[in-house]
């Protein structure tokens, strides 16, 4: 079996790649492990930025997000027994981000690609990369594929990262002292925008997905278990957290799915290795604070769609040569965002009563300073593509 582009992985990554190589009249084949059921059901990010709403609209596949995705255009800080709005129709005026379910985006995207005729293969087994140097193919089950480049897709944990040979690739990385339980609950959004909150028993957020379904997270300890964390002990922390204005009361509702999240900041340089391309998770990571991850995705398929429609063009090398260097001032970026967010929101075990007070000291300068806020702003809806 022969491609243009070998894809290791469904994700958003994968099949945005996919679908926009179709429409530049490259083929390719998507290789996933799991199943086509538990892709569309994991539940992850929810804050798409503009630049993301507008590729997902070229491309054709935005319509249920316009039609089911909440434009936002504000979030709030809290902190203090007090609430503060960072409006971003003031700050950034004309750019907002829109809440939609990355499960959601996932499935418009299988979708899209299965309408299409796409080659898109679930629960694949033992995918391997081979001939990066040379003539590149993937093995798989007792199948062979072979292709003029592979994507690697494949998210944090994947195959493809791996087969490149030691001594390439630079990493840089941070664990976090914490983690995050996440919820979906059946129940209204208890306010109109998201809520960022820090308090002294820690981080939380309040997010939704639609006017019946709220999402939460908690900042926990980094080893937490599901198991310590039974219903009420999850909407107990909740209010104690984000019960902290005057008048704010948190509805509860039916949990429909929780998870914990190890918080990590990530990456490897360069993104390539001989015909191998990383794009998404497979090549960073961030902690989800800064709700970039999922952005960072979509921008870098962005990147190598161009590359790869020039070299099936005409042959040219210089943006694939290019790839790497063209994504990471982005996703460096996206980096100091988001650990500038986490740091800012976050309790950390060793902080003394000083850094406390510095923390707090920060917020306020964030909140009240228009430059200060406006920066805050144009990072969280995004820098354009
Ligand atoms: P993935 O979504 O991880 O997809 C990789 C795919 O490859 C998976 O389907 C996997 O099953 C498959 N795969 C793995 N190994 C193999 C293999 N060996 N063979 C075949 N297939 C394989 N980002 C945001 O932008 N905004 C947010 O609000 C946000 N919130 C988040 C909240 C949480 C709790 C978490 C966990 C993440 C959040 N993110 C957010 C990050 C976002 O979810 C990821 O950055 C995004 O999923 C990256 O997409 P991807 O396609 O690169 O990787
Ligand atoms: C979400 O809704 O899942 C979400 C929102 C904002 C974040 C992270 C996750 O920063």
């Amino acid at each position: 079996m022969r491609t243009q582009v070998g894809i290791i992985g469904a994700g958003p990554a994968g099949l945005l790649l996919s679908h926009l190589l179709h429409l530049r009249g490259i083929s390719s084949v998507v290789l996933e492990k799991r199943s086509r059921d538990y892709v569309e059901r994991r539940v992850r990010a929810g804050v798409l930025e503009q630049g993301t709403v507008d590729t997902l609209v070229e491309a054709g596949v935005g319509e249920r997000m316009l039609r089911e995705g909440l434009p936002h255009h504000g979030i709030e800080l809290r902190y203090g027994g007090a609430g503060h709005r960072i409006a971003f129709e003031k700050l950034v005026p004309g750019r907002a981000i829109t809440v939609y379910g990355q499960q959601e985006v996932v499935k418009d995207l299988i979708a899209a690609r299965l309408a299409a005729g796409g080659d898109v293969r679930f629960e694949v087994e033992d995918v391997a990369v081979h001939g990066l140097d040379s003539e590149p193919y993937l093995t798989f089950g007792d199948e062979r594929l072979d292709c003029d480049v592979i994507a690697g897709c494949d998210g944090f944990h994947g195959v493809s990262r791996p087969s490149i040979p030691e001594g390439v690739l630079s990493v840089f990385e941070r664990d976090y002292p914490f983690a995050w339980l996440g919820i979906l609950a059946r129940v209204a959004p208890s306010s109109d925008e998201l809520i960022y909150t820090r308090t002294e028993r820690g981080f939380a957020l309040h997010s939704m997905r639609s006017p019946t379904i709220s999402r939460f997270y908690l900042q926990v300890p980094p080893d937490a278990r599901m198991e310590d964390w039974p219903e009420e002990r999850i909407w107990a922390e909740l209010k104690a957290r984000l019960e902290t204005v005057p008048g704010f009361s948190l509805a509860t509702g039916e949990i429909l799915e929780s998870g914990i999240t190890p918080m990590r900041s990530f990456v490897v340089e360069p993104m390539q290795y001989g015909r191998l391309y990383l794009a998404g998770d497979a090549a960073h990571i961030v902690p989800p604070t800064g709700a970039k991850g999922l952005n960072l995705a979509v921008a870098d398929v962005r990147v190598l769609t161009e590359a790869l429609a020039a070299y099936f063009k005409d042959g040219t090398t210089d943006l694939l040569n290019g790839y790497s260097q063209a994504c990471l001032k982005r996703v460096w970026r996206a980096q100091h965002f988001s650990y500038w967010m986490t740091t800012l929101l976050h309790t950390f075990e060793e902080d003394d009563a000083y850094a406390r007070r510095l923390q707090l000291s920060y917020l306020d300068y964030v909140t009240s300073s228009e430059a200060a806020a406006t920066t805050l702003a144009e990072n969280y809806v995004g820098l354009p593509f």
